[in-house]
């Protein structure tokens, strides 16, 4: 089942509460929250208190939780993941490069009752997933440089996509795909046919004046991948 995760990035931080209702109304699966520290990455975002007051409208109206997905974009890790597992995060992710020891902070996060990703920099091999990829839940490929919203997807992701696709299949786990940065209605095919299974859009729906209609969209192209491609 593919899995649509609007990044509040590029949402109205005023109105933070009312746009996550909106988005979810709208039809997101997972609600993506970037952190960003001025240091790992050249951009500051925001902090475990705001997920705490974010965790309590991710909600359907009929009462179904949506998964609070945190991809963090800090270094050091470990105690920012601990505070995000406390403040509500269904999910946590983070660069392995980031952390001095990559299996302690998947443990401490799976410890923490949240499920665990691993994220990899365009320009960034597999290599850390290698013997860790029992501890994962969620893989995470960025399309673009982490840092801002509004950027162009980076064409070499389709193969490395197609690759991690190979990697999650052999290690026989159920282990989600997610990709990040410039997923957009006329690429969301593309990048699902290459194996993706969950996909983080910011500004391909947040800047649009319905989300229903920029999320229905994409549904309809997810809807055209043929059988047998992606998941
Ligand atoms: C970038 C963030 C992304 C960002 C994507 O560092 O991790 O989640 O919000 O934004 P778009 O979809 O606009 O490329
Ligand atoms: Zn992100």
């Amino acid at each position: 089942m593919y899995r649509i995760a609007p990044s509040i990035l590029s949402a109205d931080f005023a109105n933070l509460g009312t746009e996550v209702r909106e988005v979810i109304e709208a039809g997101a699966d997972w609600i993506h929250f970037d952190v960003m520290d001025n240091h790992y990455v050249p951009n500051l975002t925001v902090g475990p208190a705001v997920a705490a007051a974010i965790k309590r409208y991710c909600v359907t109206g009929d009462g179904t939780p949506v998964p609070l997905d945190v991809h963090l974009m800090v270094e050091p890790v470990d105690e920012l993941a601990a505070a995000f597992c406390e403040a509500g995060a269904d999910l946590v992710s983070f660069h392995p490069e980031a952390s001095r020891h990559v299996d302690r902070t998947l443990s401490l996060i799976h410890d923490a009752g949240a499920k665990t990703g691993l994220v990899f920099n365009p320009g960034t091999s597999l290599a850390a997933l290698e013997w860790v990829i029992d501890k994962v839940d969620l893989v995470l490929l960025m399309s673009v440089n982490p840092g801002f919203g509004g950027q162009a997807f980076i064409e070499s992701t389709y193969e490395k996509i197609d690759f991690a696709r190979r990697l999650i299949d052999d290690s026989g786990r159920d282990i989600r795909l997610q990709v990040d940065g410039g997923v957009k209605t006329d690429n969301i095919a593309d990048v699902a046919a290459a194996g993706a299974d969950t996909f983080v859009a910011g500004s391909a729906i947040f800047g649009q004046a319905s989300y229903r209609d920029a999320i229905d969209a994409m549904r309809t192209e997810l809807g055209t991948v043929a059988q047998g491609e992606g998941k």
